[in-house]
């Protein structure tokens, strides 16, 4: 398996979602087998599903680990199952025995505590990350500051239209939400991006080979010193062809 070194990120191609994500437990798991992984944060959503599933399937221990969700919706009825609390514990704490005190979602009353809760707890380890179609991280949409800390924001159409599938319709789906911001995002010490289809073809692309601008978030990712993007092929059609190279069967 090899990336691509000319940039400070590496992008990495496999076959399959299913490949991609084994790749990336792979990184996990070896942080947890070595002791630093003690704050993991965690996206939802579709992409990191089969991240999630295949360290349940090896039976990583997390019991140990504090969660920090990345972003939660504003406006669902408490214990709602699209709600990302419920998401993440259904998801990821129950599967991989986090107790529920270790599980940690922003509070739109209160945005600023959670960046001070992070910190409390030595910063995030490890972030993994979906990207958006319009390119957003977390909740953070175009045009999001790159100094953004937790904070509340309204959700770009777009986006709300790509989760209706979580929903019965588009009109239950939250107009805002409460999201770490890049900069909350851009202080984890390691950040493994997942993403898969073509659908999210363009936005890769423009993530890693277009220019470094606010419209569109995910590219301010370069900017760290520690990031792995795992692709499945139809995700990475775009990218230039050197960051094709090297991916797995
Ligand atoms: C989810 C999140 C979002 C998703 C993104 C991609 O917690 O913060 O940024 O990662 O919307 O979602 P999927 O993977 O469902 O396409």
């Amino acid at each position: 398996m090899t990336g691509i070194t000319a940039r400070k990120s590496v992008a990495v191609t496999h076959r399959t979602a299913t490949a991609a994500a084994s790749a990336a437990v792979d990184v996990i798991e070896a942080l947890l087998h070595s002791g630093g992984l003690r704050t993991l944060g965690v996206a939802t959503g579709s992409s990191p599903g089969p991240v999630y599933r295949e360290m349940a399937r090896r039976q990583l221990d997390l019991s140990e680990v504090t969660l920090f969700a990345l972003d939660e919706y504003i406006g669902l009825p408490d214990g709602h199952q699209e709600s990302y609390r419920a998401v993440v514990e259904r998801e990821v704490a129950h599967p991989l025995r986090v107790p529920p005190a270790r599980v940690h979602v922003p509070d739109g009353a209160d945005p600023a505590a959670y960046d001070e809760l992070i910190a409390d707890n030595g910063g995030i380890d490890l972030q993994i990350l979906g990207v958006g179609r319009n390119g957003h991280i977390g909740f953070n949409e175009p045009g999001s500051s790159f100094d953004s800390l937790t904070r509340v924001v309204d959700l770009d159409e777009s986006t709300r239209e790509a989760n209706a599938r979580f929903f019965g319709s588009l009109a239950e789906v939250p107009h805002r939400s409460v999201t770490q911001g890049v900069r909350t995002i851009l202080n984890a010490r390691r950040i493994v991006v997942v993403v898969s289809g073509v659908d999210k073809a363009a936005a890769v692309a423009a993530a890693i080979d277009g220019p470094r601008t606010e419209a569109m978030p995910a590219s301010v990712l370069r900017d760290h010193a520690d990031v792995t993007w795992f692709l499945d092929e139809d995700a990475a059609s775009q990218l230039r062809p050197p960051a094709r190279d090297g991916g797995d069967a």
